[in-house]
């Protein structure tokens, strides 16, 4: 039997790769032979001889257990799941996968408002029908952190035949949801939890982090294995909890549902690899990333008008516990917004943040990586740009905005109106009509406006305002908000 140490699955494209074997199989590139030489040159020879196809005999089918599930085994295993799937279009699939398994027992779900794009894409998907549920919002930073368990009670209180309940932790800005209380709340209900965990892949591997949400009885947890474990873009993992509230078939064939025919061997590859290093050295290497990175935030904190969020965000509502392998810095004191700082990161450094906010900015430490070396980088890129930005009079003091108004009343599933008759229409003309399309103000960015909704006269001025003030807008057709696509009653 393979143990933690072992990867099974990678080792089988390996010998394959090895045997070098007559291909007479897709991918027409055969191993290299047939690829642009420029390509070859780019990403090197081996890439081409790992990259096979689904169904090759002695990696995913042949005698049993094939490389491919015992490989899937040690994820589960070393995640603490009943079964791990691995995923090939990310976390995003995961999403998809959780709503799907989910629409097999009831046709509404209980969503926080805030959760990913992915997941509304999985309500049209699945055609059900959301209760939403507000995350708690930051009224300093104006940012959206996660859902308490008194919120999650009273909306699945209000939707008694809700399937389950979706919630996101850790959010973009490391808080921590309490997970354990989430779970007793759907558990009382007699339904499953299921946790977006994308930022959390790696929660489970030292102790100084906060715990991940398949110990704290979560019943389905998506993991994007690429963001922060190590494993290629695009690579991600589903993992099931031991309670008895969603069926392993059901989840393995809704994994299929929304899965290519032709998953990537490489991507596979990587993540039995970023799984061996996690649950053979993760400790270890998490251990040295977080002394690292407290020392990087000290010195942030050093910076005229930088400051850092940490752990001294739990106990704020919403924030349960916070994950210190993230650094998210607090620009507020600069007079410049995220947006301006790292634009200037950007086109001055060369150094690139994860995302840029009116107030916050995150950049993301890979769990093994030499993250002193790389901070010393973001320091001296973060002192010049605030140092050249203090001297710099045409830089002006940002907006505060008002909190967004309420969400319009949903009046059909966001799948019936995604996939209804619809037609463009000026933004003015579209009060009182039902949205076709998503819109989302950047900050705080939690949805306004979803497919299904009544769109209001207030959510639209709203909008208009962010956008004048320098915000953004998400998930329109129309980025500027000129026209909307509506519904056709
Ligand atoms: C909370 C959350 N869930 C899901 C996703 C989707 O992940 P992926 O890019 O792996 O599909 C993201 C991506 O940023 C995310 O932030």
């Amino acid at each position: 039997m393979p143990g933690q140490s072992d990867t099974p699955y990678l080792d089988a494209l390996r010998a394959y790769a090895a045997r070098n074997p007559g291909r007479f199989h897709v991918p027409g590139h055969e191993g290299g032979a047939a690829a642009d030489p420029g390509l070859i040159e780019a990403f090197g020879e081996r890439v081409f001889s790992l990259d096979i196809p689904a169904l090759t005999y002695g990696i995913d089918v042949g005698d049993e257990p094939t490389p491919f599930l015992e490989a899937q085994g040690l994820a589960a295993d070393a995640w603490g799941a009943r079964r791990t799937w691995w995923l090939v279009n990310g976390a995003s699939q995961g999403n998809h996968v959780a709503l799907l398994a989910l629409g097999h027992s009831g046709q509404r779900v209980v969503t926080q408002r805030n959760a990913h794009s992915s997941t509304i894409d999985a309500l049209i998907m699945s055609g059900l029908r959301p209760t939403f549920v507000s995350p708690e919002l930051d009224p300093e930073l104006h940012i959206a952190h996660c859902m308490t368990p008194e919120a999650l009670d009273r909306a699945l209180a209000e939707t008694p035949e809700a399937a389950g309940a979706t919630v996101v932790s850790p959010t973009y800005f490391g808080a921590v949801a309490d997970v354990a209380g989430l779970a007793e709340v759907t558990h009382a209900h007699g339904v499953p939890l299921v946790v977006d965990e994308a930022w959390g892949a790696h929660l489970g591997f030292h102790e100084d982090l906060p715990a991940p949400a398949l110990s704290l009885g979560a019943d389905l947890v998506i993991s994007s294995t690429h963001k922060v474990v190590g494993s290629l873009t695009q690579s991600a993992m589903i993992h099931l909890g031991h309670g008895e509230l969603i069926e392993e078939g059901v989840v393995g064939r809704c994994v299929t549902l929304v899965e290519s025919t032709s998953p990537n061997s490489l991507l596979f590859g990587s993540l039995d690899a970023a799984r061996r290093s996690a649950a053979t050295r993760g400790r270890e290497l998490v251990g040295e990333t977080l002394v690292a990175l407290a020392r990087t935030r000290d010195a942030v904190r050093e910076i005229p008008g930088l400051d850092v969020l940490d752990e001294r965000l739990a106990g704020a509502p919403g924030v349960f516990d916070y994950d210190p392998l993230r650094l998210a810095i607090d620009v507020r004191g600069t007079r410049m917004s995220g947006y301006e700082l790292s634009r200037r990161l950007r086109e001055e450094h060369d150094v690139l943040m994860e995302l840029a906010g009116e107030n916050v900015m995150v950049a993301v430490y890979g769990m093994g990586e030499d993250a002193g070396a790389a901070s010393e980088r973001l320091l001296a890129g973060l002192r010049a740009a605030v140092e050249a930005a203090s001297a710099d009079t045409r830089v002006a003091e940002g907006v505060q905005l008002a909190p967004p108004p309420p969400w319009g009343e949903l009046v059909m599933t966001p799948r019936e109106a995604f996939l209804g008759p619809q037609e463009v229409v000026a933004a003015r003309e579209a009060v009182g009509r039902v949205a076709a399309e998503s819109l989302a103000a950047y900050p705080p960015g939690i949805p306004n406006v979803l497919p299904g909704e009544r769109l209001t006269s207030e959510t639209l001025d709203y909008i208009e305002q962010t956008i004048a003030h320098g915000g953004s807008l998400r998930g329109a057709s129309d980025r500027a908000l000129r026209t909307l696509r509506v519904v056709v009653e």
